[in-house]
């Protein structure tokens, strides 16, 4: 969604601001702008433009010299995409200019109240209403002013402040939508995501939820919103500004693919003990006497993650015997959930920014929740807000839709679920064919991707279809959820998961040869059974793409991947379809990486 980037120092500051857009890019956004401030001219100089980042660099005049400035991707929530509800917003004198990431509730009553009192609106957003509270505050420091105006509003923001009277600093806060900053030799940068960043740092300070901070060229300090100060040791990011590169890929999507056998052996790395046949998770904070008390656990998720959550649930249920279940995040925090002691939460989200899962996070704790975050990025919002929990290691995951990180995600699952079951009941064999089938992984998933260019064949020849069917059972079903899932987002084309042995209780009625399906169809004690459902289908001239162990005699085309144990044989499953997702959408000409309506991470609700 929406970004901010901004930069204190002593080099030309627009070229920085652009070149961190478009490293946003990815996030998804309908316009763009800019705003610097030069220490020549006590007025600050704008531009704005509706569509990417390249249309806003077009309109960039020659002189917009400057050396501080703040600039932003939007993505419209209050006020369709247009220049002038573009980011920044300034007061009209022309001397604030504001940022802003999120959602200000009382936005409209603001304005009316604001309006009553004369002030001029510019744009439809609710963001401009942060302007001119700051820009009417009358006091002395930027600080103050900006802490005054934060008071009167209501809802989440990641929000950074140039003042023309205060040229030395820039003013940042967050509530709910992340702000970071980036420390350099005698300049500051700061931004809404480190991928903005590491090109010129990988020394970060992430602020807190309340945290406000003030960056000047060779300094930075950081407050609460009341004012007292607060420690931030900076921290370095892992990733090298390369991991955000394409790398020689036509996409970030096609890379992401690509990278999981690399990714899948990251999150193994340095945990698996072979002594005990088990795995170390020290983040969990959960000791062993702790874990044998736990009796249900929750698994909270959105989109991708809530499908890597499903299959997790079931990995916990067959490994460690403890009942548990995944639900949509979004769904759960409103339906007043019973919050039970004994239920061990666990909130899974590749950015840890989403907002639906850090409130459901929020909520439990408040109800005195113990909760597990199993999270991609490091020291994001989730991470930090759960009790403890585990990384994915997947790298960063640039491209909007998830592919990398929903497989290292159900690694993290198979592990926490080994972990959890030999400290109660998983014998010390199983736990060693658990390990065994984990480190195969890596080379499974290799040989599957060896098999890209049979899959784009299919690809090619499914495209054509106005509406696909996905089919699993028990562990297929959710795989089953997430291919669907991939297919829709990036190409467009309506597709629908069923558990197969829903078929003929409604969805039947819809086979016929125009309606292909894809079917999960592991060697499995279910063999049998998905293998009548392919009968079904198949005496209603349904067309069928098997995923499965062996060629699959009902189905029109098998695509057969390497059989691991079969707890882990969705993570394997998930990979061709990544990939039948990918090269139906390149053969639609679809925007890969950027699909429509669709933004890298959900920060608003
Ligand atoms: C789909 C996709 C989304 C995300 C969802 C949650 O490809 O990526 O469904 O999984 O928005 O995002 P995170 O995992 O960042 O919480």
């Amino acid at each position: 969604m929406c970004g901010i980037v901004g930069y204190i120092g002593k080099r030309d500051v627009a070229p920085l601001l652009l070149e961190g857009l478009q490293r946003l890019e990815y996030r998804g956004y309908d316009s763009a702008g800019v705003v610097v401030n030069s220490p020549k001219s006590s007025a600050l100089k704008m531009v704005k433009a509706k569509g990417r980042v390249r249309d806003l660099e077009a309109r960039v005049p020659k002189r917009f010299a400057g050396t501080t400035g703040i600039a932003h991707t939007r993505w419209a929530t209050h006020g369709a995409p247009s220049d002038e509800n573009a980011h920044p917003h300034m007061d009209a004198e022309g001397k604030v200019a504001v940022v802003h990431n999120g959602i200000i509730d009382n936005a409209s009553d603001l304005r009316t109240k604001l309006t009553a009192e004369g002030v001029e609106f510019l744009s439809e957003t609710d963001t401009e209403v942060l302007t001119h509270l700051i820009s009417r505050n009358d006091a002395d420091t930027l600080e103050e002013k900006v802490r005054g105006a934060l008071k009167q509003i209501e809802g989440t923001y990641g929000v950074a402040v140039l003042h023309a009277d205060f040229p030395d600093r820039i003013v940042v806060a967050r509530n709910g939508s992340p702000v970071v900053l980036g420390i350099g030799e005698k300049e500051m940068f700061v931004a809404s995501d480190v991928a903005a960043l590491v090109s010129h740092t990988r020394q970060i300070v992430t602020l807190d939820d309340g945290e406000m901070a003030t960056i000047k060229a060779d300094d930075f300090r950081t407050y609460t919103t009341s004012g007292t100060r607060t420690t931030a040791e900076p921290t370095t990011v892992e990733w090298e500004a390369e991991s955000y590169d394409m790398g020689g890929h036509d996409t970030y999507m096609h890379k992401e693919i690509s990278e999981q056998p690399d990714a899948v052996d990251r999150v193994l790395r340095g945990r698996i003990d072979d002594r005990f046949s088990t795995v170390h998770l020290g983040g969990l904070n959960l000791d062993a006497r702790e874990a044998r008390t736990i009796r249900r656990i929750k698994i909270l998720g959105c989109g991708t993650s809530y499908h890597a959550g499903l299959i997790g649930a079931g990995l916990i249920e067959s490994l460690a015997r403890i009942p548990a279940d995944a639900e949509p995040a979004s769904e759960f925090r409103y339906r007043n959930p019973v919050v039970d002691p004994d239920t061990l939460y666990v909130a899974v989200s590749q950015s840890g920014e989403t907002y639906d899962v850090l409130a459901a996070v929020q909520e439990l704790k408040r109800k005195g929740a113990r909760v597990l975050g199993v999270v991609n990025v490091v020291g994001s919002a989730i991470a930090r807000e759960a009790d403890g929990g585990m990384y994915v290691h997947a790298g960063p995951e640039v491209c909007v839709v998830s592919t990398k990180c929903f497989t290292n995600t159900v690694v993290a699952f198979a592990l926490l679920a080994l972990h959890l079951g030999r400290i109660r009941d998983l014998s010390v064999s199983d736990g060693k064919r658990i390990i065994e089938g984990l480190r195969k992984l890596p080379e499974q998933i290799q040989q599957i991707l060896e098999s890209e260019a049979d899959i784009k064949k299919l690809a090619d020849d499914y495209a054509d279809a106005k509406s696909m069917m996905f089919i699993g059972r028990v562990r297929g079903y959710p795989v089953a959820l997430e291919a669907s899932l991939k297919l829709k987002e990036i190409s467009y084309i309506h597709a629908e998961a069923y558990p197969a042995s829903e078929l003929k209780h409604g969805p039947l009625a819809l086979i016929e040869p125009a309606l292909p399906t894809v079917a999960i169809v592991p060697d499995d004690d279910l063999l049998e059974k998905n293998r009548a459902a392919l009968e079904e289908i198949k005496a209603r001239s349904g067309r069928i793409l098997a995923v499965a162990h062996q060629e699959q005699e009902k189905a029109d085309h098998t695509v057969v991947v390497p059989k691991n144990e079969p707890e882990l044989d969705p993570i394997l499953m998930g990979i061709p379809l990544q990939l039948l997702a990918y090269h139906t959408a390149l053969s639609l000409g679809r925007d890969i990486d950027k699909p429509r309506n669709l933004a890298k991470s959900v920060t608003v609700e």
